[in-house]
């Protein structure tokens, strides 16, 4: 399975998702591929935002080997979930997608965890460190909740 987190400059939350998740994986004994992008150019190439980097850090988690990129119509072809931050993400994604199977497999991350719900991860980028930290939670139980439902998944086939 390949999964895409997916947020605006692929510097804040999309890494910080990605790092948290395969860290989760690693525990877990399932095998996915995890990668990260963003939908604009902005930060093409940098690592992630310093105080991402921290965050993470914090609570054991090295993801300073991390680079940008943007997103691209390609990663439809190679991820079967993309998971996108906030509504502006969904929609910058889906303009790219050719056909219902790629829309089918976009969603909302916070939907994993808020079934419905269509709540965004807030953009900590112009926040200070407690946004950062407040991210690092809300991503953290949705990707318990994303190895939950994989497990499940695994069990029924
Ligand atoms: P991210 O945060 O989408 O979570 O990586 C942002 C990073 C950069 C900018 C905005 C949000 N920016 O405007 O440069």
């Amino acid at each position: 399975m390949n999964i895409l987190m997916v947020c605006l400059g692929n510097i804040c939350r999309s890494p910080l998702a990605e790092g948290i998740l395969k860290d989760k994986l690693k525990s877990s004994g399932l095998r996915a591929e995890v990668h990260s992008a963003g939908t604009s150019d902005y930060h093409v190439g940098e690592p992630a935002d310093p105080r991402t980097i921290d965050v993470a850090k914090k609570h054991n988690i090295d993801i300073t080997t991390h680079r940008a990129r943007q997103f691209t119509a390609d990663d439809f072809k190679k991820y079967d979930l993309i998971y996108a931050m906030d509504r502006s993400n969904y929609d910058k994604i889906i303009q790219l997608a050719k056909n219902e199977d790629e829309v089918q497999k976009v969603e909302l991350y916070l939907n994993v965890s808020s079934p419905g719900s269509n709540s965004e991860v807030p953009d900590p980028y112009w926040s200070g460190k407690d946004g950062f930290e407040h991210v690092f939670r809300l991503l953290d139980h949705t990707a318990d909740k994303l190895i939950e439902e994989i497990e499940s998944e695994r069990t029924k086939s």
